[in-house]
């Protein structure tokens, strides 16, 4: 059945709560992805300069647990407390915060309670690995949460696109953090329910071929990148190729949807590819101009290509906003990639199993 896109006004509550709990207590997590496609540029608050195409990483995760209290009195907006990794960060405080102010009209019964979360990711965050991304996916889904306790009568999908929609106003890429494990955001004419305001899951057979896939991140730089994701996009705005990237990202979600549905390795690595190397272009022709990557980063991208050359193995990068390498193809290639680069044992790395269970036609 073809889904017809909420809009924003949907998404705010029509009726008080049913009932206000005196406390709750919830737990939830939610993985991280990779976009293969890349969101990279925006307008207003987070409405995405084109549609964006991501995998899930199934093992890369942000756990959260919640306690909400029921204040005597509505504070002015959401008292919090928020505690990553055991310990306050200001830099969290301060995103936190302001996406509380940015969801409050769509969940204005956040701010009758006090909160308090603590919040765990297994891999380094502020290294090129989305964790804003797990994090505020993690985030959206609690509160999601809280509302359903408020409002039992509340349908589930309402409730799955809501998730997306919260997730996407505290990090654009968190809103395919609860959706997927391939997941479209942004309006596409191919992607049929494809929308600005939250992520769809990719509504199309996907090929056996994509059955078992392995994201194989390389952990080059550990370090916090030098130039965030937020500063990143805002130089997109008057950068002078932005209307030519525009026309790019879409045919190639175009040419991406089109491998993933026939099963081609060949033309789904080289996007995947070419998507990299232009998001790291747009970095280097930004006024000001930066780059994330490092010279380890262009040494293991040319050992794929040369591993590529001479077996004939689909192995492709692609890079998110950092310098860290994934490493992309069929799972069962693992061992003959490892055999080949022996160096990979060496460097630290972590392993994401993407299973698409290709879909039963409903
Ligand atoms: O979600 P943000 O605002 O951190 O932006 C993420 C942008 C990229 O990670 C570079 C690409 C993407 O689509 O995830």
């Amino acid at each position: 059945m073809l889904h017809r896109p909420y809009q924003e006004k949907d998404f705010i509550p029509r009726s008080t709560p049913e009932l206000y709990l005196d406390n709750w207590n919830g737990e939830t997590y939610a993985p991280s992805n990779i976009a293969l496609i890349k969101y990279w540029g925006k307008s207003g608050l987070q409405i995405p300069m084109n549609a964006s195409l991501s995998f899930l990483l199934p093992q890369s995760i942000t756990r959260t647990r919640a306690k909400a209290t029921l204040l005597k009195q509505p504070a002015g907006r959401v008292l919090f407390n928020f505690r990553f990794q055991g310990a306050e960060n200001p830099d969290f405080n301060r995103k936190i915060a302001a996406f509380f102010d940015r969801i409050s009209v769509f969940m204005p019964f956040l701010p009758y309670y006090k909160w308090e979360f603590e919040s765990t990711n297994n891999f380094p965050h502020s290294a090129g690995i989305a964790s804003s991304a797990s994090g505020f996916g993690a985030l959206a889904k609690l509160l999601i949460d809280f509302e359903k306790a408020l409002y039992p009568h509340a349908g589930p999908d309402y409730l799955y696109r809501k998730t997306s929609f919260i997730a996407r106003l505290g990090s654009g890429s968190a809103a395919r953090s609860v959706t997927g494990p391939v997941s479209v955001w942004g309006s596409h004419p191919d992607i049929p329910g494809s929308n600005d305001l939250y992520a769809i899951d990719f509504p199309f057979e996907i090929h056996q071929n994509f059955g078992q896939v392995t994201d194989l991140i390389l952990l080059l730089e550990k370090e916090k990148k030098e130039v965030s994701s937020t500063q990143g996009h805002a130089l997109i705005d008057t950068h002078p190729f932005k209307k030519s990237r525009i026309e790019q990202a879409r045919q190639h979600l175009s040419g991406l949807s089109a491998s993933l549905q026939t099963g081609d390795w060949e033309q789904f690595g080289k996007i995947t590819e070419t998507e990299a190397l232009t998001l790291h272009a747009m970095m280097m022709t930004s006024d000001p101009y930066y780059i994330l990557m490092q010279p380890s980063t262009l040494r293991w991208i040319k050992q794929i290509w040369d591993l590529r050359k001479s077996t004939g193995i689909p192995v492709y990068f692609t890079l998110d906003a950092g310098a860290n390498l994934h490493i992309i193809y069929p799972t069962s290639y693992e061992k003959r990639i490892f055999d080949n680069l022996e160096e990979i044992s060496q460097t630290d790395k972590l392993l994401n199993r993407i299973e698409i269970i290709p879909r039963n036609s409903d």
